[in-house]
């Protein structure tokens, strides 16, 4: 069918049937959903949208407006709208410590990481409470932006002492396999998930809309001995991830 055809108003757009911007904005996410409208096919413009629908400018551009914040589209300056691939969606158990690297294998998935920041820096004054540590003191520092079979995925970043990691260039791919050679793979660990919105120079990483739903994650992770042994933060775009919980009574 052509999006034309598809777009004609006989059908789906009718009096009782909600907000018009919201009854042409679920049309066109349809056409997303059932291929009408393939990835990186453009949208037709506003102009032609309106009089096929025989909607108005402001209901057309106001039905788009929410697909770009959703990230189902995206605008190109001067060539108009396209519709964006869509984002693989990755799920990730919350009952079992694993490493970014492991999750994402286990998914058939190849981790790359672009380096942001690695070395030894001065520990802020939360640093120092979270991870038990004198004031003054230094800790490894990791910040990368992780991405699976080659989607950004999330960014990273993670403190941890120097006890536990006295090389950061030592860290190449996975955090976790260094760790485990030098014996200090942590063994339990405490998350708390909590919604964002991505600010631009994040959004532009994670390669999504400024202001995109995402999810902050904070981990603190510890060894046998109870010692911290990693304080990590990572935002998660929040249309490539399902955290799932096994709940048992
Ligand atoms: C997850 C955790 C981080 C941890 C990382 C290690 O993403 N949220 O707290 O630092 O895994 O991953 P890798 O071993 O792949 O570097």
């Amino acid at each position: 069918m052509s999006v034309v055809e598809f777009l004609k108003p006989e059908g789906w757009l009718g009096e009782n049937g909600g907000p018009r911007y919201v009854q042409l904005r679920q049309r066109l996410e349809t056409g997303i959903k059932s291929g009408v409208l393939p990835p990186n096919s453009s949208l037709p413009p506003e102009r032609e949208i309106a009089e096929i629908t025989d909607l108005s400018r402001v209901t057309v551009r106001k039905a788009i407006q929410e697909l770009v914040r959703e990230g189902l589209i995206e605008q190109r300056q001067g060539s108009g709208s396209f519709i964006r691939e869509a984002t693989k969606r990755v799920e990730q158990s919350l009952r079992h410590l694993t490493s970014f690297t492991e999750d994402m294998a286990s998914r058939g998935l190849d981790t790359t990481s672009q380096w942001l920041e690695r070395g030894v820096f001065l520990a802020t004054p939360a640093e120092v409470k979270v991870l038990g540590l004198l004031d003054g003191a230094e800790v490894a520092r990791i910040y990368r932006l992780r991405e699976a079979g080659g989607q950004p995925m999330a960014l990273e970043r993670a403190t941890l002492p120097l006890e536990i990691l006295p090389n950061p260039l030592e860290v190449k791919t996975s955090l976790y396999d260094v760790l485990d050679r030098l014996g200090h793979r942590p063994v339990n660990a405490v998350q708390k998930i909590s919604a964002i919105n991505l600010k631009t120079r994040e959004a532009d990483l994670l390669d999504v809309p400024e202001g995109a739903a995402g999810l902050s994650i904070e981990r603190t992770s510890y060894l046998a001995s109870g010692r911290v042994a990693e304080l990590t933060r990572s935002l998660y775009r929040g249309d490539a991830y399902d955290f799932v919980a096994e709940l048992r009574l």
